[in-house]
């Protein structure tokens, strides 16, 4: 097999590492053909807090994808969130030196971005991605495609996802430290957007909220583009946590007490439905109504979505994401989400899971594993063409692991 139809994607999340080794296929698009995942208890919060175990959490997961393969792991796309990302937009600007006459090309459009990309940003954090939302060419506002059209000046509107270096060092760190290095870390809500989001989405504005462990991740699409991102320090675990303080019990009993009979709308619960639950150090076990837990559970749902319609604010996008909230990662799955998110927030609201990929997905068509296969998704969409290779430009691109710039511009 090809070495360079082969790709891989680690999803480094609060509760678990996802691992897919994906191969292009020669139709088209991308076949799983590895899948590893391993408990993971080396992060708070999104950030690596303990290395040891992280490493470890890395490497059994990609032992495990390469046993199915069959192949060996040498460098991934890896996928970064914390509440440590940040972003701006920042506009670039130069004058046009296209080679006939002042026809745009692909140069200037590069130097446009590179012009967006010299923001100030503190030398305590980096540049993650720059991402090209439009462009205006003498003054006309909203070109998607400048090249080829005359002009003498074309500015960008341009996206910059930025990161605290101390967390990409840590992330990097883990990474390498299991034997493999990073073709790219990825901003994650980035890369699950690409296994759950359509065009359309995008276009009409939409809200992506992935609810894993300890975070939320959200990321608002508008016209075409990511306009905003933010990480929310609480998840599915903030709710297991919840339910273990106020029943006193154990995080094992908890989290299969909201499995079992967690809702996040106690009025679709029947309030005379009474479980048994033995508190930590009692030795009988006492009753607990189905509602009380639903009203537990929403508590924390509903704060959830609080800081989502606070995310969504911020970008100045109330009511104006026609496409709705798109909910996924396993938080998504709790009972009565969807129901809460639409009563709160007051717009429609879908689940969804990864879409996009072919092979060995069974496993992994469900909301949890939306971000590594949105990251595999995105590898195959960066990886350089044979016509890039020949070029030479994949220089600038994934193989030379700091393509950062050429990947923004890929369509
Ligand atoms: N069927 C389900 N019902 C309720 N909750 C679920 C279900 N499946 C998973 N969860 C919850 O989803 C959470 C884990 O989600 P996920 O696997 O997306 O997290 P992660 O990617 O490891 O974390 P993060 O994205 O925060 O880094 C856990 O809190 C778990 O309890
Ligand atoms: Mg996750």
């Amino acid at each position: 097999m090809a070495e360079q139809t082969v790709l891989v994607a680690i999803d480094i999340g609060t509760t678990k590492v996802c691992v897919l080794i994906g191969e292009m296929a020669a139709r088209g698009g991308v076949d799983v053909i590895g899948i590893g995942q391993a408990a993971s208890d080396g992060l708070r919060k999104g950030v690596v807090i303990d290395i040891d175990r992280t490493v470890q959490s890395v490497a059994s997961a990609v032992e495990a994808a390469e046993r199915i393969s069959g192949l060996k792991v040498r460098s991934a796309f890896v996928g970064i969130s914390g509440s440590h990302i940040s972003s701006q937009n920042s506009r670039g600007m130069v004058a046009v030196s296209g080679s006939s006459r002042h026809d745009v090309d692909r140069g200037d459009t590069v130097r446009a971005i590179e012009a967006a990309r010299a923001v100030s940003i503190p030398n305590t954090r980096e540049i993650l991605h720059v991402v090209p939302r439009g462009y205006v060419v003498d003054g006309q506002e909203g070109v998607r495609d400048p090249i080829g059209m005359t002009a003498v000046r074309l500015e960008v509107e341009t996206h910059i996802v930025t990161a605290s270096s101390t967390s990409v060092q840590n992330l990097t760190k883990c990474v390498q430290r299991a034997g493999v290095e990073i073709d790219e870390l990825v901003l994650a809500p980035m890369a699950t957007a690409e296994a759950t989001l359509n065009d359309e989405d995008r276009e009409l504005g939409v809200c992506l909220a992935d609810i894993g462990g300890d975070t939320t991740d959200v990321a608002i699409f508008q016209d075409g583009s990511i306009s905003h991102c933010a990480t929310i320090p609480m998840g599915g675990r903030s709710v297991t946590a919840d339910l273990g303080i106020v029943l006193r019990v154990t995080p094992d009993v908890a989290e299969s007490v909201k499995f079992r009979y967690g809702s996040a709308v106690p009025m679709n619960v029947d309030p005379d439905e009474v479980l048994q639950v033995t508190s930590i150090g009692e030795e009988s076990s006492h009753g607990v109504t189905r509602r009380h837990i639903a009203e537990i559970v929403e508590s924390r749902v509903s704060e959830i979505f609080k800081f989502i319609g606070a995310e969504i604010e911020a970008a100045g996008a109330t009511n104006r994401l026609q496409a709705g909230l798109v909910l996924t990662g396993g938080g998504s799955l709790l009972n009565g989400v969807q129901r809460a998110a639409r009563d709160q927030l007051g717009m429609s609201a879908r689940i969804a899971g990864p879409t996009g990929l072919g092979g060995l997905t069974d496993q992994i068509a469900t909301p949890p594993y939306s971000a590594a296969s949105g990251l595999l998704l995105w590898g195959a969409r960066n990886w350089p063409s044979e016509e890039d290779r020949a070029s030479g430009r994949a220089l600038e691109g994934v193989t030379s692991r700091i393509g950062k710039i050429f990947k923004g511009l890929m369509p």
